[in-house]
């Protein structure tokens, strides 16, 4: 292994792509944290990511119940499940994301986006993650979940508690503090469980009762893994925009004239700026990939950030630009497991741009060091300070 190819070090984490690059040129060899195999070539990512049986999730799932926890439902959630218990569950759950159940809910959302813009507006420096980036999906979510609003704010602690699980060493309080976490989720969500079994309602945890093979305990890892999978990546995706388009004026000029140009961007900020940029597979024997052998056992991290970097398949791959045609985006993974909430993250940021871009007129950076994500798996701004220019001023 050699020392400097180590996904966390602190330069990494700014700015991973140099790094991405190099892996590239050995597209299979292992690094740090721990010795992982990295997987960084478009073409390897997918054979990965579609094999299932050679790559189990329980690679995630693995890293979701680190030593010092004793029981963390995530686990045992559908993306860290492997076939068939991973196809039966996925078939049960996956009508609630449907288009049909996403066309209900666009008004809501809508709604949502819009009141948010609107405080926006009324400012002249924000901060866009909290300010908007972290409450639109998680009030989203919480249309799924219909908690009382006043949740919202611990909703998101909850997932950023469970997100800092993976390949982090915390000190003892946080532990607790992690712990303390799981346990107030667990009795949350039991409670709703039992109220919507006595209280059938319009929401996802009713819908979800009436499946009635679903088992209480994958209910519950279901919802848990709701969290990470549905807050943290949605607000890096409308950060990473917000960013990437106060970095380059020529393109947020011509959203701002066409914004009909806004679906677009979102896919152009999925390949390069990928809110979700890896995922972790555990390999079920020896496998051979680009000429190396990954031992059976062995933890492969899947850069599905570097793949959509990958000159072979996306020319002048650093460039961020609106004109490029096909996409083969793997923001959202690819085969089984492919994102049940892609087109809802989709919607959520668009109907977000659209408000924003009907407001504001233009907004710059307050500052260019901003500090990013510590995770390997979700990147984005930990905060985005912005000067705004709402319209009509
Ligand atoms: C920009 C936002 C999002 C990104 C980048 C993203 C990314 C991903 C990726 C990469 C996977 C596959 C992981 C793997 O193969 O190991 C995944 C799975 C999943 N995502 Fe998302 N996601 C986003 C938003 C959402 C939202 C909003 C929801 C729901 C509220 C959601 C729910 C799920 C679920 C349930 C799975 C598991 C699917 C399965 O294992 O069959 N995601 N997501």
């Amino acid at each position: 292994m050699t020392p400097t190819l180590n996904l966390m070090a602190p330069e990494v984490r700014a700015n991973p792509y140099p790094l991405y690059a190099e892996l590239r040129r050995r597209p299979v060899c292992q690094v740090e944290p721990g010795g992982m195999w990295a997987i960084s070539r478009y073409d390897d990512v997918v054979a990965v990511l579609k094999d299932a049986r050679r790559f189990s999730s329980e690679g995630l799932g693995r890293s979701f119940l680190p030593p010092w926890l004793d029981r963390n439902p995530t686990a045992g959630s559908l993306v860290m499940k492997d076939p068939p218990d991973h196809t039966r569950l996925r078939s049960m759950v996956n009508r609630a994301f449907s288009g049909a159940a996403l066309v209900r809910l666009e008004s809501s959302i809508r709604a949502i986006a819009e009141e948010l813009a609107e405080s926006l507006a009324r400012r002249q420096e924000v901060d866009f993650v909290a300010e908007f980036a972290l409450l639109l999906p998680a009030r989203v979510l919480n249309l799924f979940f219909g908690l009382d609003p006043s949740m919202v704010p611990t909703l998101k602690r909850w997932a950023d508690d469970l997100v800092s699980i993976p390949a982090s060493q915390p000190s003892p309080q946080r532990m607790a503090e992690v712990r303390q976490s799981l346990v107030e989720m667990e009795q949350c969500f039991n409670a709703l469980i039992d109220e919507r079994r006595a209280r059938p309602g319009e929401d996802l945890v009713s819908e979800l009762l009436r499946v009635e093979s679903l088992t209480h305990e994958e209910l519950l890892s279901f919802l848990f893994g709701l969290l990470p999978a549905g807050v943290e990546t949605t607000v890096y995706l409308l950060a990473n925009t917000m960013f990437l388009l106060a970095e380059h004026p020529q393109e947020a000029a011509r959203v701002r004239a066409d914004p009909t140009l806004i679906p677009r961007l979102i896919e152009e900020v999925l390949r390069y700026e990928a809110p979700g940029q890896s995922s972790l597979r555990l390999t079920t024997e020896d496998v051979q990939l680009s000429g190396v052998t990954v031992p059976r056992g062995s933890l492969v991290v899947v850069l599905m950030g570097a793949a959509m970097r990958d000159e072979s398949r996306f020319p002048q791959a650093d460039r961020f630009s609106l004109d490029r045609e096909s996409q083969s985006n793997l923001s959202f993974g690819h085969g089984p497991h492919f994102c049940l909430g892609a087109m809802l993250a989709r919607m959520e940021a668009r109907l977000g741009l659209e408000a924003i871009f009907s407001r504001i007129r233009d907004f710059s950076l307050v500052r260019r060091d901003i500090s990013w994500s510590q995770s390997i798996i979700a990147r984005g701004p930990l905060a985005l300070p912005l000067r705004l220019e709402p319209k009509g001023r």
